[in-house]
């Protein structure tokens, strides 16, 4: 049988430069779409697919994420004694118990695998899931648990792919792909951000993974990759041909939000799709769209 997975880790250690002057001082997983901090959604998004303990690798300049998600005492005693009782219980919702959160820092942006192996010794020797807040799923079965199905299937790593104009290929982890029955993609081997000419596809990766702990056997070996980081995408490809590792082309629209015109993509959407604004966000579009 294969392990369950019960532990995410979310690396919010990045500088988010795109997003400056906003992240001087706010972190870019706090930026909201619509009233949410992107932050929440991965999280919302973990606990729906199962996940128990929260991981966040963390950097300087963060502590409004362990604010967020911690009780805030005087909030809540405001909101009770103005009878908001509607409010406080959305507020409590989605907090994690005590307990379930741990947070370590990154200390050096070094990149992302070094922000995952910084996870290492909380996530010790089990299957685990890695979620980026600034690539944002919008789906019906949350994109984590189409992983996590994957998963308790093949009992191997599971990552989220899409399909990326040829272009684009530099900016993702691609795929070299053994076998793929038009879902899931059967691996042979990673490349991170190739130049279009030597893609061996166009089946990139987005932030979520479900990945075995072996992972960690070589992130231990501190390597700089592409663009001198310490990159995930080398990590996962000593693995493969031990393990299964497989792409799924998971159901859902997925949004960059650490790109300006993705993130405002997400407001949109968002906004579109809520019963109490959608009305009102369409009709405000569409004056700007008759305008033209
Ligand atoms: P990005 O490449 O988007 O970098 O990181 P960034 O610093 O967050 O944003 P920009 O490009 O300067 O605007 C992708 C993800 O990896 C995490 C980031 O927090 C983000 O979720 N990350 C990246 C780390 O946690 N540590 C790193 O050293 C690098």
């Amino acid at each position: 049988m294969t392990q369950k997975v019960r532990k995410a880790i979310f690396p919010v250690g990045g500088l988010g430069t795109r997003f400056l002057p906003a992240t001087k001082a706010l972190p870019k997983e706090m930026l909201p779409v619509v009233d949410k901090p992107l932050i929440q959604y991965a999280v919302e998004e973990a606990a729906a697919a199962g996940i128990e303990e929260f991981i966040f690798v963390t950097g300087r300049g963060k502590h409004a994420i362990e604010d967020h998600f911690d009780v805030s005492y005087e909030l809540d005693q405001t909101l009770s004694d103005r009878g908001k009782s509607d409010l406080l219980d959305m507020m409590q919702s989605w907090l994690p118990k005590p307990g379930q959160i741990a947070y370590t820092r990154q200390m050096q942006p070094l990149g992302l695998g070094h922000a995952v192996w910084c996870a290492r010794d909380f996530v010790a020797n089990e299957p685990f899931a890695v979620l980026l807040a600034d690539d944002l799923v919008m789906a019906d079965t949350p994109c984590l648990k189409q992983l996590i199905d994957i998963h308790d299937e093949t009992g191997g790593s599971v990552v989220a792919v899409m399909d990326v104009p040829s272009e684009h290929t530099d900016r993702y982890g691609i795929l070299d792909i053994e076998s793929d029955d038009g879902r899931l993609a059967s691996v042979k081997g990673l490349v991170e951000k190739p130049a279009p000419a030597d893609a061996p596809s166009t089946l990139s990766i987005i932030g979520r993974y479900v990945l075995r702990p072996e992972v960690f056997d070589h992130l231990n070996k501190q390597e700089q990759g592409a663009g001198g980081e310490i990159q995930l995408t080398d990590a996962m490809a000593t693995m493969i041909g031990n393990s299964p590792f497989h792409g799924l082309r998971f159901d859902g629209r997925r949004f960059d939000c650490g790109d300006k015109v993705g993130f405002l993509e997400a407001n949109i959407a968002f906004a579109l799709a809520r019963s109490d604004l959608g009305e009102s966000v369409q009709e405000v579009l569409s004056r700007y769209t008759d305008e033209k």
